[in-house]
């Protein structure tokens, strides 16, 4: 699959609406970059935001977890119309919960559920949990900002999780998220990455809808 979700993380706060009707119409997957200060060290938006793309969101809304005990917010993730949600497996560590518990736990809520992994977490650690997910987030920047230099490693990294993927016969996609550009998408999408999330690469550049066009057809 070669889907794009642009994350609003790095669009214009200020006509937000402009930018999430550009990922209704040319992009697949509206992403949401929610950060606490306490996991990441940057403090992004909530749920005031959130219910605000809801109202016209037409493509799915996928939050991006990093916080520290994201189970609490994973019902009112659903109910503010998220259908994708992604947590961080050093998240789940911390809050000393089972990730597939988690997992299973975002999908009884009606939601796609991801399992995040920062690029220092080795990538065999989310093997134990392929089974309980509907994507895998691969990290290809630390989580926290957006505007990050690419983390060549990521394609290794995705390249053995799909192969387990493959082995197991498994339905789960792969996501990367951080630093993806023109320049890395066709060899990312050849990897075997489903979604690349892209912020700068679309909203930062003079003509939005051309790089969202060109970032789905590498
Ligand atoms: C980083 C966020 C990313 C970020 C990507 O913590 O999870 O979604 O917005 O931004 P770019 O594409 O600018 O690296
Ligand atoms: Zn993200």
């Amino acid at each position: 699959m070669k889907l794009l979700a642009p994350s609003i993380l790095a669009a214009d706060f200020l006509h937000l609406e402009k930018d999430v009707r550009l990922i209704n119409d040319h992009a697949d997957i509206i992403h949401l970059d929610v950060m606490d200060g306490t996991l990441v060290p940057n403090i992004s938006f909530g749920f005031s935001v959130i219910d605000a793309v809801a109202k016209i969101a037409v493509k799915p809304m996928d939050a991006h977890l990093m916080i520290i005990n994201p189970q609490k917010y994973f019902e009112r993730c659903a109910k503010a119309g998220c259908s994708m949600l992604s947590f961080h497996l050093e998240a789940a560590r911390k809050a000393r919960r089972s990730p597939a518990k988690l997992l299973d736990q975002v999908r009884s809520l009606g939601m796609k559920a991801g399992l995040a992994i920062n690029p220092d977490i080795p990538v065999e650690d989310v093997f134990p949990y392929l089974g309980h997910a509907d994507y895998i987030l691969v990290m290809s920047v630390f989580a926290g900002f957006g505007g990050q230099k690419f983390i060549e490693e990521t394609y290794s990294r995705v390249k053995a999780v799909k192969a387990e993927i493959a082995r197991r016969g498994l339905d789960c996609l792969v996501q990367i998220d951080g630093g993806a550009d023109l320049s890395n998408a066709a060899a990312l999408y050849g990897a075997g990455v489903d979604i690349i999330v892209a912020g700068s690469a679309v909203f930062k550049s003079p003509d939005p809808v051309k790089a969202v066009k060109a970032i789905k057809g590498a």
